[in-house]
């Protein structure tokens, strides 16, 4: 069986002031009629497939998390809820060693809970095509298209293919959030894709290479696991334990140094939504290529979003390509090509204010 294992512990600062620490990207509803992490949930719904979701995410969010899943009409295999996030590549490690203990062939689909894919059927034909290089002790991700040289992600050097695995390849090399000059030389080979985030890998293959090149990591969630309070709803991470885990992620501490990994390229309509331009690329905008939801009339603009969710209603005249969004903890205007730079203002705002 394959077991998805959702990953839910962003700090949603980059969709601010929607995004806000009590509630981050992954429960909004951006896109469609669903959160983010009930479209996670529903990629992975059809249970002749996969086994009931496994989650980890923060206890600030408990309410949320299970809310969410179940109006998803859905359940949980578990819920871990991190005291404090360690990253992912702790967070992942507890849902392995969970694992390990109960069923060590066991497959886990590593998802975040706030990607979209618009193309569904092609994600689980990545997966159907990533399972037996999975079986056999690969750590499998997979692979996007690249558009531009993007530095918050990570870029994988697609080789050859694996024998008798067309569609599952060699990983030459991967680079973590590269910085701007190699991201273009990077892309510029044409040899490279995006790391999409979502991994395929078995609980025995993951805790193995945890154990060899982050021992660190192994040994702190081992022990959290192994401690943990589970109370049938809940499974509590031991906190003391786990505060010992460092902070890394997957990327850094296993796929950049693993000679375990393969890539499946799979073309999904994959985005993270990782700002208000990927939003306004992705949503259906009108005649004037501006998008207006609530209480906002937008005049003589053009190329712009505009979305009033609690707070004050907004009209703006003449604006080009600008974002303005108003809730009821901020009000945030910028043009959209700064969208890339709001970490700092999100920072200045949530702190001040
Ligand atoms: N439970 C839990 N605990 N989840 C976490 C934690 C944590 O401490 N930290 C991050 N997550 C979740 C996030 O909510 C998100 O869903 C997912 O794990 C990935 O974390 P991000 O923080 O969003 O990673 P990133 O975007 O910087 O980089 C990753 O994703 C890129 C694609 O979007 C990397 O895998 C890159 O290589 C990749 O290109
Ligand atoms: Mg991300």
């Amino acid at each position: 069986l394959i077991y998805p294992v959702i990953l839910s512990g962003g700090a949603g600062t980059r969709l601010w002031p929607l995004s806000r620490p009590d509630t981050p990207k992954q429960f909004l509803t951006l896109l469609g009629t669903r959160t983010m992490m009930q479209e996670t949930v529903a990629r992975t719904a059809d249970r002749a497939g996969f086994a009931a979701p496994l989650v980890v995410s923060g206890e600030r969010h408990v309410a949320l998390v299970a809310r969410q899943i179940r109006e998803a009409g859905s359940e949980a295999a578990a819920i871990f809820l991190e005291p404090e996030g360690r990253n992912t590549a702790g967070a992942i490690a507890l849902a392995a060693y969970w694992l390990a203990e109960r069923d060590a062939e066991a497959l886990m689909l590593v998802m975040p809970s706030d990607h979209a894919i618009a193309d569904v059927e092609s994600f689980h034909r990545a997966i159907a095509a990533a399972r037996p290089a999975a079986e056999a002790g690969r750590l499998v991700t997979f692979g996007i298209r690249p558009t531009h040289a993007e530095t918050g992600y990570g870029y994988i050097e697609v080789g050859g293919a694996l024998p008798d695995m067309r569609d599952v390849h060699h990983v030459v090399a991967f680079v973590e959030k590269p910085p701007l000059e190699k991201a273009r030389a990077l892309i510029g080979t044409g040899r490279h894709c995006w790391n999409g985030g979502i991994f395929l890998f078995s609980a025995r293959a993951y805790v193995a290479e945890l154990e060899r090149l982050a021992p660190d990591v192994a040994d702190a969630c081992r022990a959290a696991t192994r401690a943990a309070q589970d109370d049938g709803d809940y499974i509590r991470p031991d906190a003391a334990a786990f505060a010992a885990c460092p902070s890394i992620s997957i990327d850094y501490a296993i796929m950049e140094k693993t000679d375990r990994a393969a890539v499946v390229p799979v073309d999904m309509g994959w985005s993270d939504v990782g700002s208000w331009q990927a939003l306004w690329a992705l949503k259906e905008r009108d005649g004037q290529d501006s998008i207006c939801e609530g209480a906002a009339i937008d005049m003589d603009g053009h190329g712009n979003l505009v979305i009033v969710d609690g707070g004050p209603p907004v009209g703006t005249m003449g604006m080009r390509d600008c974002v303005i969004v108003s809730t009821a903890s901020g009000v945030l205007v910028m043009p959209r090509e700064r969208s890339g730079d709001i970490r700092a203002l999100a920072e200045a705002m949530l702190k001040r204010l």
